[in-house]
């Protein structure tokens, strides 16, 4: 069974999401979007590339005679402005015209820079995203967001960039490794904790057949959280308000990604900080013990980590003030007021801070 969701932008329908089996319908869903006979570049990373390129080469092949590939070492290091040079270089040399295409065929780094070169390259060309790893499809494929690494800072760089289509093989599932496969849970238990409890519920009910890749249980969570990111992004595009609610457990997730140099996932580095963001929760008193230790299991139902080693709460605390999410000098902090319920609040001390560090620590 296959599904659709409608994402609008500024009020206007702009690009479906579609949930396939496979990539039979690839090639007439770039026919609606009218881009037949125009150049296709397909923008890929080397294990992706492996599995997936040669499919959905063949299918684009039916929308057009010219498609041809760029694909760079897979990993959070690709994910930088020399990669980008790489491809405005493969870009020009191949005369791509402000009508042409670019295709983004994996998952959240191939998609934040495909969209980057998408958004920059001739002030701006169009790009259909097909994710191929959990995280992308339930989180970095919706909403636009796009960008690079710059020297230690992650996503620094980047442009609102909206796809023309967002195209998911849910098959492609089946070929992650667990440990991607796990880390894009991290974003999908954010989902519920942040703005749905009956899907948060729901999650831990099917995680046998969530772990299993049960193809039913997999279109219907990717659905649902499709659904959530897809109503937060069309009331907040530029993330001025409520979009930032999605940044729940990325505050101090992120300043341990930066302080383990990449060694852990995004989605690991979430979950981390996801666990240090319900202690601040609970001890504010919004949320109980019960729901507390609740969260800290279903984080560990889907084996993903509430902690990490060799880190100091002080180094953690430092990198955090430095992120970009802070306002002038106050943390915006994301917090849960109840279980499917988030919202930002600037007024979190150093003290309640450092505390909520030290219980990820290990
Ligand atoms: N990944 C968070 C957002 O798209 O806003």
């Amino acid at each position: 069974m296959n599904q659709r969701l409608i994402v609008n932008y500024e009020g206007k329908p702009a690009y479906d999401i579609m949930l396939e089996p496979d990539f039979n319908m690839l090639a007439e869903a770039v026919s609606a979007i009218e881009i037949d006979n125009r150049k296709l570049m397909i923008i890929t990373d080397s294990n992706v590339a492996m599995y997936h390129l040669e499919a959905v080469k063949t299918a684009l092949s039916k929308n057009t005679q010219t498609v041809e590939t760029i694909i760079f070492p897979a990993g959070e290091g690709s994910k930088s402005l020399d990669t980008v040079s790489l491809c405005y270089e493969k870009l020009i040399q191949s005369s791509f015209d402000r009508n042409d295409v670019l295709v983004a065929l994996g998952g959240g780094v191939v998609g934040d820079l495909t969209g980057f070169v998408a958004a920059t390259y001739l002030r701006g060309i169009r790009f259909i995203q097909v994710p191929t790893s959990l995280l992308a499809m339930v989180d970095s494929s919706v909403g636009g967001k796009t960008g690079v690494d710059f020297k230690a800072y992650k996503n620094m760089v980047g442009a609102f960039h909206q796809p023309k289509l967002v195209y998911m093989n849910l098959s492609t599932l089946l070929t992650l490794p667990d440990a991607e496969y796990y880390s894009g849970m991290g974003e999908i238990i954010k989902h519920g904790l942040i703005k749905d409890k009956v899907y948060y519920a729901w999650l831990k009910e099917q995680a046998e057949a969530i772990k299993r890749r049960d193809y039913d249980a997999l279109r219907e969570m990717v659905y649902r959280s499709c659904l959530i990111k897809r109503d937060v992004v069309e009331r907040d595009p530029k993330e001025q308000g409520e979009r930032a609610l999605l940044n729940y457990g990325h505050t101090i997730g992120h300043s341990v990604e930066k302080l383990k140099e990449l060694t852990l996932l995004h989605g690991q580095c979430v979950c981390i900080g996801m666990a240090a963001a319900s202690l601040l929760s609970l001890n504010r008193g919004f949320i109980s013990e019960t729901e507390y230790k609740d969260i800290l299991n279903t984080i560990t139902l889907f084996h993903q980590p509430i902690s990490v080693n060799g880190l100091s709460a002080e180094d953690v605390y430092a990198v955090t003030k430095l992120d970009k999410k802070m306002d002038s000098d106050k943390i915006k902090f994301i917090l849960l007021k109840e279980i499917g319920n988030a919202f930002v609040d600037p007024t979190i001390t150093k003290d309640e801070m450092l505390t909520a560090i030290l219980t990820i620590l290990e």
